[in-house]
């Protein structure tokens, strides 16, 4: 195939803590469930020729291997130079937040991904569960006690080594950040958590702002199959008029608002039009009075994870009731 080096311009953030590149607005998410690895190989190809450079993945969703083939196909045919041209980030999963398996998790991330190093590595949950491979729904007899501190000076010693060039949490609330902040040399990066214009996190976001930790949003379309309510954003009825009057679609007009916010997001869609789609938000605006009615959207998250914690109770040492409520 021929190499087609995409000019798409995508504007890109510092991140506030560790060594990375600055982090491309727009990612592609890689969560994706039952699907052969082809799929996502393919995705992220097509994505690096329109443009993206900035991928999501985790230990949990399996696509490590496939992202990393993705990416160094596209080396391969001349879509990018070489992989330091795109960001990349990878998640620890509960069963591996204990301090002696941060970087040997951190090492077989790598090597699926057949990587030197990725651009952020992130906590996925402040939950930790048994050693071992993740067992879905959670097991109560599983849960373990979170070791804020043991885990997180584990996560500094992957960005010494360089083997992260920066590190960051997920799914944080204010609360777990206040438990592990007093240990931190190196601040959290980034906190990716869910927001899009019916879980707007805007306390969380003030207080990460303060504390100078980057929000990264997750499900920015309200999330996939999973989520609670998974159209909540895309069925919007607010969403949908404002999409009308700016002649764009509700996902655009949900992304465009994500990047308004200063936050960056990372999106799945596996389909090359809609890529091209989400990614045609950065030449148009918000109107203040679009910004207002978005603002007024009643508030409450998506992403239950209810499919792999049954909210039962307290299954897991820091319970994830705690993580789903937004904070108002
Ligand atoms: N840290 C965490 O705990 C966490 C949790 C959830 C997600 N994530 C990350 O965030 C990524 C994105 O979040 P998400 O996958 O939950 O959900 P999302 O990106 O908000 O939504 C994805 C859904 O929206 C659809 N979609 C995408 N573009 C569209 C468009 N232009 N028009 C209409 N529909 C569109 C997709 O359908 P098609 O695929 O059929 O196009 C898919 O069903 C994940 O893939 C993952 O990398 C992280």
């Amino acid at each position: 195939m021929a190499a087609t080096r995409s000019t798409t311009a995508v504007p890109e953030l510092a991140l506030p803590s560790g060594n990375a590149r600055p982090v491309p607005v727009i990612g592609l998410g890689t969560a994706v469930m039952f699907q052969p690895p082809e799929t996502t190989k393919d995705a992220v190809l097509a994505a690096i020729e329109l443009g993206y450079r900035h991928f999501d993945t985790a230990s949990l969703y399996g696509t490590e291997k496939p992202l990393g083939e993705g990416v160094a196909e596209a080396v391969r045919r001349g879509l990018i130079e070489s992989r330091e041209e795109v960001f990349v980030t990878s998640k620890l999963w509960c069963t591996q937040c204990h301090p002696d398996l941060v970087v040997p998790s951190l090492r077989q991330t790598l090597e699926n991904l057949q990587m030197d190093y990725l651009d952020l590595y992130l906590i996925h949950m402040p939950v930790c569960q048994k050693p071992g491979p993740p067992v879905f729904p959670a097991r109560r007899e599983d849960a373990r006690p979170f070791d804020f501190k043991g885990v997180w000076q584990a996560m500094e010693e992957c960005q010494r080594l360089g083997l992260a060039r920066a590190i960051g949490v997920s799914n944080f609330r204010t609360k777990h950040l206040d438990k592990m902040m007093p240990f931190a040399t190196i601040t959290p990066a980034v906190n990716q958590v869910e927001v899009n214009p019916v879980c707007q996190q805007l306390k969380l976001r003030g207080y990460c702002a303060e504390k100078g930790i980057h929000v990264q949003a997750f499900s920015p379309l309200g999330g996939q199959s999973w989520a609670a309510e998974r159209n909540a954003v895309l069925e919007s009825e607010v969403l949908a008029e404002i999409a009308k009057a700016r002649g764009k679609t509700v996902a655009q007009v949900s992304l465009r608002w994500v990047f308004e916010q200063g936050v960056s997001f990372v999106v799945k869609t596996y389909k090359k039009e809609r890529l091209k789609e989400n990614l045609e938000i950065f030449d148009w605006e918000l109107t203040d009075e679009d910004r207002v009615k978005i603002s007024r959207i009643p508030q409450k998250k998506l992403s239950g994870f209810s499919f792999m914690f049954k909210p039962e109770g307290e299954f897991t040492s820091v319970d994830v009731s705690e993580i789903n409520p937004i904070e108002e």
